[in-house]
């Protein structure tokens, strides 16, 4: 495989070019058994070839069979050169339950017209926030209270023609890539996370220094236009279980539409196991937005030290990611995901954490624009030809 220092040095250079805040790229590493090397002159890449393991919570997340490819270019040509080098791979034909993907930074546009001329589609997208960033939007109305409307039956009809919640499943990009990009699920798809990025932490596990602001008492965020009820946003606790599990379930169906995850057998499971996790407060954080005395609204984060996979394509330090953001369908366009959102940043902000990271799916009508207005923008997107499940 041909990785000159030419070719190294010109990738990097296109990378700190198209955006500053991309974590240095690494060398591809010497290929696996499961992995072959591509060349061409201006490219190089690495193709890696994983069956999922069905019971593991990734397996929501990604295709049973994956044919990836990280790369090194420094150009178009050379790129999409690359990228047929890779379609003439037996590995490469996506069959039921199988994909292609490549994953490369959002703002390199030059890379998109090979990409959709190969029928790749924009499936997800790595989104960042730095600390301190505000919110914009027709949800700040009231930046005291934030108050929150229960959505007419016309306005919650419109917002959820879709059907339930959906998390943005994560690619977890191939060995070398620039910027992996698990799902949002965090250290069961570390292990593949792309070794192009770098953890950008100074002083070991980012999760040392920081500690998450002490769980305080529920904020009412308010009762609109007379007949609505208050929502608090508080962290969750045990009583929490099942419901919180529900809608991270809701999630995954959510974005089973747009083919960046699929129901598996093992998903309810997993999900539960996730949601043991975020109670105890260790591996991952959670907020509930209630109204009621009924979950309304859930975020998780995993905290620095269990999010190094998706850290590590940053510059900024320490980094959270967050893996689930959903917002019961009867409620959206309300406001809630907006309360839940603020508190959530505001306690993030208090920590100390530079940076959070999350995944939406590109083709997510709802999730893109409401990510945006929280004041994320897209890092990396994972390109792919064929769906999760
Ligand atoms: C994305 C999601 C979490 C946002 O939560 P939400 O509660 O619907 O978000 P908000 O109500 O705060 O903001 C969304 C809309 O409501 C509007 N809004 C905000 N506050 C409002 C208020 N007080 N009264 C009326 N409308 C309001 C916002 O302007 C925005 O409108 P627009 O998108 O039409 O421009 C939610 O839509 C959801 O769960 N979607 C499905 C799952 C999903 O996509 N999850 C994200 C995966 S990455």
């Amino acid at each position: 495989m041909d990785q000159s220092p030419q070719l190294l040095a010109a990738h990097q250079a296109r990378r700190d070019a198209v955006d500053p805040l991309l974590s240095p790229s690494n060398p591809l590493p010497a290929p696996a058994d499961n992995c072959t090397e591509l060349t061409c002159p201006g490219a190089a890449g690495l193709v890696q070839t994983t069956k999922a393991d069905p019971d593991a919570f990734v397996f929501s997340f990604v295709a049973a069979h994956e044919s990836r490819l990280a790369a090194k270019a420094n150009g178009p040509k050379p790129f999409a050169r690359l990228l047929d080098l890779w379609a003439a791979q037996d590995s490469y034909r996506p069959g039921p339950d199988s994909i292609a993907t490549i994953t490369w930074p959002s703002r390199d546009t030059e890379m998109t017209r090979p990409l959709l001329e190969r029928g790749f589609a924009p499936l997800t997208i790595l989104a960042v926030r730095l600390a301190g960033r505000s919110m914009t939007g027709a949800a700040s109305t009231d930046t005291s209270t934030d108050r929150c409307a229960r959505p007419d039956s016309n306005t919650a009809a419109s917002a959820c023609a879709c059907a339930n919640t959906g998390t943005s499943a994560d690619r977890v990009t191939g060995p070398g890539t620039d910027g992996g990009t698990p799902d949002r699920v965090g250290a069961e798809a570390a292990t593949s996370a792309g070794a192009d990025a770098e953890v950008a932490t100074a002083d070991g596990p980012a999760g040392n220094n920081v500690r998450a602001a002490a769980p305080d008492a529920s904020s009412t965020v308010g009762a609109r236009d007379g007949a609505t009820v208050d929502i608090a946003v508080r962290r969750i606790e045990e009583r929490d279980a099942e419901a919180a599990a529900e809608l991270w379930l809701d999630e995954v169906r959510w974005d089973a539409q747009f083919g960046v995850a699929a129901l598996r057998r093992s998903t309810r499971d997993r999900i539960a196991d996730q949601v043991t996790q975020t109670i105890t407060g260790d591996e991952k954080w959670g907020w509930v937005a209630e109204r009621e005395g009924r979950l309304v609204g859930l975020v998780v984060v995993q905290p620095p030290g269990y999010s190094d996979w998706a850290a590590k394509t940053v510059r900024a330090a320490p980094a959270a990611y967050l893996t689930c953001g959903i917002v019961a369908a009867q409620e959206r366009g309300g406001g809630v995901g907006t309360a839940l959102v603020r508190r959530v940043h505001a306690e993030l902000d208090a920590a100390g954490i530079s940076a959070t990271l999350l995944h939406y799916a590109a083709c997510n009508p709802l999730s893109g624009p409401f990510w945006s207005r929280c004041g994320y923008r897209p890092l990396l997107t994972a390109w792919g030809r064929g769906t999760v499940g």
